[in-house]
């Protein structure tokens, strides 16, 4: 039997909210200063099934609005996480983290941190080189704000490396909990043969997610994503005992949440846990296709040629 409280208001008691419409509806519902954590990955305004392409100037008014909004209900020690990649017109890149940033500067929120999501999967780019990041820009309220650091850390490289000189000579130089992050997050994106999967084109990771969730909150807090999509914020937030509400137009995809979410709930989920190493095929590619083999020869001989202290300067027939 499910003993989770999912509510489809907002409702202080609930464990969940999932709202099923317009985020702004839903936002107007929530009070003032409520939430611990904002974490969205807002539509991108590229024509996807659940959005209707805008003007540039109209798709930054409407997240200027959902941005407020958010600010407002925000705690004085919140964050805030917007996740973004790129717009794309005429084959023209606008990185929408440029183009939104002077939106919460306006609002004087506190850019933290910059973090470059890089992931292994994505469109094979022919004019351009393949875009294989985002960023989310994390935003504090005020200058005191909830950063839980050790909950987060990640083993060194070197763990048993030594200080080499100084009063601490000898001992372990490295923090035994781990190291800081930092900033660049290499997090596989979900991809059709990744384990979470759902029929959302861009769901988040749910490791992405527990990442923030657990470095910018307490156990209880609530966390708010406005745009919910298929729930990964709100299963991230109640695997770490915190409260989750969010917004999403798809009913769909509201359904697939609460489907998620139950299964979360019965521990049945599939996840890829926040500690796995990033799959590295090398070693593991038993055959190359000859049609491969004979492009990497050929690139060989080129290196070798090009590396070659005998190798002669580049002849270029003058035909004038
Ligand atoms: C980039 S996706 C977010 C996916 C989500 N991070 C997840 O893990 O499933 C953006 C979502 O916003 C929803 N959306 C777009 N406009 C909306 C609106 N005005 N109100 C509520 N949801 C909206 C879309 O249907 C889409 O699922």
């Amino acid at each position: 039997m499910n003993k989770l409280n999912i509510a489809s208001q907002f409702d202080e008691s609930a464990d969940v909210v999932l709202f099923q419409g317009d985020t702004l509806d839903f936002l107007a519902q929530v009070p003032s200063e409520f939430v611990q954590l904002v974490v969205t990955s807002p539509p991108y305004n590229l024509n996807k099934e659940y959005e209707n392409k805008l003007d540039l100037e109209d798709y930054i008014n409407q997240q200027r609005m959902v941005i407020s909004e958010s600010v407002r209900v925000l705690k004085p020690t919140g964050s805030i996480c917007w996740q973004v990649g790129n717009y794309v017109e005429n084959g023209e890149i606008i990185p929408l983290d440029i183009i939104l940033y002077p939106i919460f500067s306006e609002l004087n929120l506190h850019l933290r941190n910059r973090i470059v999501w890089h992931f292994g999967h994505g469109l094979h780019a022919t004019k351009r080189f393949s875009g294989r990041y985002e960023v989310i820009l994390w935003f504090t309220k005020g200058e005191n704000y909830i950063f839980n650091l050790d909950a987060v850390r990640v083993p060194q490289k070197y763990p048993d490396k030594k200080h080499f000189k100084g009063p601490n000579k000898g001992q372990l130089s490295g923090h035994p909990l781990g190291k800081n992050p930092s900033d660049v997050w290499e997090i596989p994106n979900v991809k059709s043969n990744h384990v979470e999967k759902t029929i959302h084109p861009c769901q988040f990771p749910v490791e992405l997610i527990e990442r923030l969730v657990l470095a910018l909150t307490n156990e209880g807090d609530w966390v708010l994503d406005p745009f919910l999509g298929v729930g990964t914020t709100a299963i991230a937030s109640l695997m770490h005992g915190r409260r989750a509400m969010g917004a999403e137009i798809m009913p769909q995809y509201v359904e697939v949440a609460k489907e998620r979410l139950h299964k979360a709930e019965q521990g049945i989920l599939r996840i890829r846990p926040m500690e796995r190493t990033v799959y590295d095929p090398n070693g593991r590619v038993k055959s190359i296709p000859p049609k491969f083999v004979k492009i990497k020869s050929l690139t060989e001989q080129l290196d070798l040629f090009s590396s070659s202290k005998h190798a002669e300067p580049l002849k270029i027939k003058d035909d004038s």
